[in-house]
């Protein structure tokens, strides 16, 4: 599975496109190309039905609209427009020629996402025909990011001061706060074509683009605030959800006469109340210290159990040229995606500013929560495991971006120069973490809950209740309860083999409306799952999504690695898992497509 072992698509593609004029081996992908421009010409899930917020309106003309991109070493649309006479298509060429993704081109006029709803008015950047390759200044001085809730005063006069002036700026200024908020708008879909692949637009969601392209946005953002108040040492905070002073959103935010204020909130999740990071809008969340406890055991479950490879951490291979196989990594699943949904105002149409991606970025907090997130990025390589490292696939390090420097140069940027943040000038203010020891105690082997099989039921006096295997019931609407039993690949695994290889629950053709949003958890050989929750051993995760604007069909899967959780359930040496899918949100809406275990590769 692609999305899994990252496997290399390039050469092989190529080979069989170069040498026949057979389409059959490419249907597929042709059916999948076609499918995705109808999608993206018809669509635009950054449009924005409703301004909502004065301050947002932009006045950039269409004429902005077509960036001029320097080619690389060859340039490969040309050879493409060859191909695509030869075979009468694009799709195929698109295909053959899987590559990094170049998402450097801003603007087709035909399908521009008006991200603040001015009409003509689109969030491409600024143009500029010059567009230059960034060199990481060598000798900066260091930037240390602070956890928001323990920065002092002045620290918070300085990014109020900072932030003041960036919202003054003209909107087309690339420094203006209207530009920066529309950088999110432009990448989270539509506005950014693949160079090469003319009619393959962009979403840096749902792939292993997530880390790397919100870090190299934080760090403009960071650097042009800096830039304005003349500080190259200004670091912007980071909104230190994991830990439990940081849970509220930090008072330097919340401030109503800070212009890090967002009126577009939801007003019942303001300080004190601690985010709840397994948040459902229509499920109550724990309180007190079991909210901190479940808080915990999400971030245990995300950082450590669940994410022991690259591919489950950062999430599905993402190439140039390809249909996204939509498929998010285990932090950008949860808690980023709760967080967004728990800050958003569920008052305006579209949950803005935190809630929907086209508003995201017009929240000063966005930043912070998104620092945090990067901060994850590093905090994760540094976590106990041979695997946990960055993806070492020149595909992904190759990925080109675009953005306004401090300086007011068009810099292209590469995913190969953002995986140290020491290079990029910052580090994270230090801070405990408390949830690295939130492993559930092991439960004895064969003490499970529901399991899944008769040989390990302990009390041979209670008939063990069967579930149907997941390939005789999915595909199946999510209406309530499903209950499955997987077979395992391998079970007992030895120390060494699961150090090597983890064991992933994959739960694939997810399927729901766009505009929708929807929550599920899963839970492994629970008996109680309706009632439980993170503080069980036996939650293994939770599915949710930051709605669009579109109703297009969405589909994605979801990877979970299991090797620890089995263990903590008492499950390590059972032929099958049962494996329960909970709606908590959007009952009846989202389908499941299959569910099954596999070992990585
Ligand atoms: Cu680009 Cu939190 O999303």
């Amino acid at each position: 599975m692609a999305s899994l072992q990252y496997l290399p698509l390039r050469a092989a593609n190529l080979h069989t496109n170069a040498n026949t004029t057979d389409k059959s081996s490419t249907s597929q992908l042709f059916l999948n190309h076609q499918k995705r421009n109808r999608f993206f010409s018809k669509n635009l899930s950054c449009r924005a039905a409703k301004e909502s917020d004065g301050s947002q309106e932009d006045a950039r003309s269409k004429s902005r609209s077509f960036q001029n991109v320097e080619g690389g070493k060859f340039d490969r649309r040309d050879i493409l427009l060859g191909l695509g006479g030869l075979y009468g298509t694009t799709a195929v060429s698109q295909a053959a020629f899987a590559a990094p993704v170049d998402a450097t081109k801003c603007g087709n006029a035909d399908t521009l996402p008006t991200c603040t709803n001015i009409k003509d008015a689109n969030c491409c950047p600024p143009p500029n025909p010059n567009i230059t390759d960034y060199v990481l200044p060598v000798n900066q001085p260091l930037r240390v990011r602070p956890a928001a809730q323990l920065a002092d005063n002045k620290y918070i006069e300085k990014y109020n001061k900072a932030m003041k002036i960036m919202r003054s700026l003209p909107k087309d200024h690339p420094h203006s706060f209207a530009q920066q908020a529309a950088i999110h708008c432009a990448y989270c879909d539509s506005a950014y074509e693949m160079v090469g692949f003319p009619n393959v637009k962009m979403d840096v969601h749902f792939s292993w683009l997530f880390f790397p392209f919100h870090r190299w946005y934080l760090h403009f953002y960071e650097k042009i605030l800096g830039k304005l108040i003349g500080d190259p040492t200004f670091a912007i905070p980071y909104w230190n959800w994991d830990s439990p002073d940081g849970m509220p959103i930090p008072a330097m935010f919340a401030d109503h006469n800070s212009p890090l204020f967002d009126k577009l909130r939801d007003d019942n999740h303001q300080p004190p109340l601690k985010i709840d990071l397994n948040y459902s809008k229509s499920t109550p969340s724990p309180v007190g210290d079991e909210l901190i406890q479940a808080n915990y055991k999400v971030m245990y479950n995300q950082m450590v159990s669940s994410s022991k490879t690259p591919e489950l951490f950062f999430g599905g291979a993402y190439r140039g040229g390809e249909a996204q196989v939509k498929a998010a990594g285990a932090i950008e699943n949860q808690p980023h995606t709760q967080l967004h949904i728990w800050t958003g105002d569920p008052e305006q149409k579209y949950g803005e500013d935190m809630g929907r991606f086209f508003s995201a970025g017009r929240d000063p907090l966005f930043y912070s929560h998104h620092a945090n997130v990067d901060r994850m990025w590093n905090i994760w390589k540094t976590l106990p495991g041979k695997n946990r490292k960055d993806i070492d696939d020149p595909d992904w390090l190759d990925s080109a971006f675009l953005f306004y420097d401090e300086n007011e140069k068009l810099v292209r940027v590469k995913v190969r120069d953002c995986v140290d943040t020491k290079k990029m000038g910052y580090v994270y203010q230090d801070v405990p973490l408390p949830w690295l020891g939130s492993r559930p105690p092991p439960k004895a082997k064969g003490k499970g809950k529901g399991r899944g099989n008769k040989a390990g039921v302990a009390n041979a006096a209670e008939a063990p209740q069967v579930f149907p295997n997941a390939s005789e019931v999915l595909p199946q609407v999510l209406n309530g309860l499903i209950k499955v039993s997987i077979p395992r690949p391998k079970k007992s695994r030895s120390q060494e083999e699961k150090e090597d290889a983890e064991e992933i629950l994959v739960i694939d053709g997810i399927e729901y409306d766009g505009n929708e949003y929807v929550k599920f958890d899963v839970f492994l050989n629970d008996e109680d799952e309706v009632e439980s929750g993170p503080n069980n051993a036996e939650f293994a995760g939770s599915y949710s999504n930051v709605p669009s604007i579109s109703n297009n069909r969405v589909k994605v899967s979801m990877s979970l690695g299991i090797t620890e959780l089995l263990e903590d359930v008492g499950a390590d040496d059972d032929d099958n898992v049962v494996v329960a899918l909970v709606p908590r949100t959007g009952k009846g809406k989202v389908t499941i497509g299959g569910a099954k275990i596999i070992i990585s590769s």
